[in-house]
């Protein structure tokens, strides 16, 4: 017998993972809060339970993305412990459906935080009782960024079409990588070449994560193929923001093409959004372009962008 309708929403949402989505860019000032939060919006308007956090600690601004004023309770109130749970410290958007974890009013030494409170706050994230984490990581490459995006199921890097944002990105990326293959050995020797690979000047020849696990697997095979796992589970998605032609379009299929060159990775280019009047009008109005302006194609850019995410990711509604 056919299930009806609500029966295969409800079996959908039981069987569906909860996920980790994250927004990076390596470079200030590309589009990542706008992305995040227009994403976090359409997600919702689709279904999905979301929580946005703005782990920009340093200058959280995706609260003024939306539209609302500085949240009473942020990031900063869970690490400092002033609140119990991590849903206390969350904020209504008036969207149903989504929330907000802001990172606004934060105390310097919040953008500093230790090893143990990120893990702690990851921790809690996962088991919000939510579909949708999305996490404006803010720009930079600190350590914090990195794991924020390296801990993601989705991890998005987005750039604009200009060489010193895709070189930023790139570097992320490789930034990314080392990191992860880092962390991901016990090996002391390991560890060591992971450390000469990263200064670019070292005198082994090692100039990219490619020549190094070549390297490693010359002296130690089990080590260099743990390497090559590592490498095939990370899959960045670029988004190319602020595109004005054809040309615009190509960028990422460039930085897929780097990465696999360069870096050994699958990475994949999930989509653009065009440069539009509409977006930064919006955001002078202190509204979403999504909402203020549907019709834009930035607008359907991002519906475009949501849809082949939620696809790719098979959360369960078929699309
Ligand atoms: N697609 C677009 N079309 C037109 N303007 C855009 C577009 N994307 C971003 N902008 C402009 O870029 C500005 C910066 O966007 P946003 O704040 O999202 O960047 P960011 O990467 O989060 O910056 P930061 O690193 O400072 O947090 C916006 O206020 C807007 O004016
Ligand atoms: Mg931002």
């Amino acid at each position: 017998m056919a299930l009806a309708v609500s029966e295969t929403l409800s079996l959908a949402r039981t069987t569906r993972r909860r996920q980790i989505w994250s927004v990076g860019g390596g470079k200030g000032g590309i589009g990542k809060s706008l992305i995040t939060a227009s994403l976090g919006w359409q997600l919702a308007r689709m279904g999905q339970r979301v929580v946005l956090v703005d782990a920009d600690l340093g200058g959280a601004n995706l609260h003024t993305c939306l539209g609302l004023p500085t949240p009473e309770r942020t990031l900063t109130d869970f690490i400092q412990r002033r609140v119990d749970t991590i849903e206390e410290a969350l904020a209504e958007t008036g969207a149903p459906g989504l929330r907000l974890l802001s990172g606004a009013g934060d105390l310097l030494t919040a953008a500093n935080i230790k090893h143990m409170q990120k893990v702690r706050i990851l921790k809690k994230l996962r088991s919000l009782d939510v579909d949708v984490v999305l996490i404006d990581i803010g720009a930079g490459t600190s350590f914090n960024s990195l794991d924020f995006f390296l801990l993601s199921d989705v991890a998005i890097l987005a750039a604009v079409p200009e060489p010193s944002s895709i070189e930023n990105g790139y570097r992320f990326i490789k930034s990314a990588l080392y990191r992860r293959l880092r962390t991901a050995t016990q090996s002391p020797w390991v560890r060591d070449m992971v450390d000469l690979a990263t200064d670019p000047k070292n005198d082994q020849g090692l100039r990219t994560p490619v020549d190094l696990v070549s390297r490693v697997e010359r002296e130690d095979l089990e080590a260099g193929a743990a390497m090559r796992r590592e490498m095939s589970s990370f899959r960045p998605r670029f988004v190319v923001n602020e595109v004005r032609d054809d040309r615009d379009v190509v960028v990422g299929h460039h930085l897929v093409a780097a990465c696999r060159r360069h870096l050994g990775l699958r990475a994949s280019y999930t989509g653009y959004v065009h440069f539009e009047d509409a977006v930064w009008r919006a955001v002078r109005r202190r509204r979403l372009f999504i909402t203020d302006a549907p019709t834009s194609r930035a607008a359907e850019d991002i519906r475009q962008l949501t849809r082949d995410l939620l696809k790719g990711e098979s959360l369960g509604l078929g699309y």
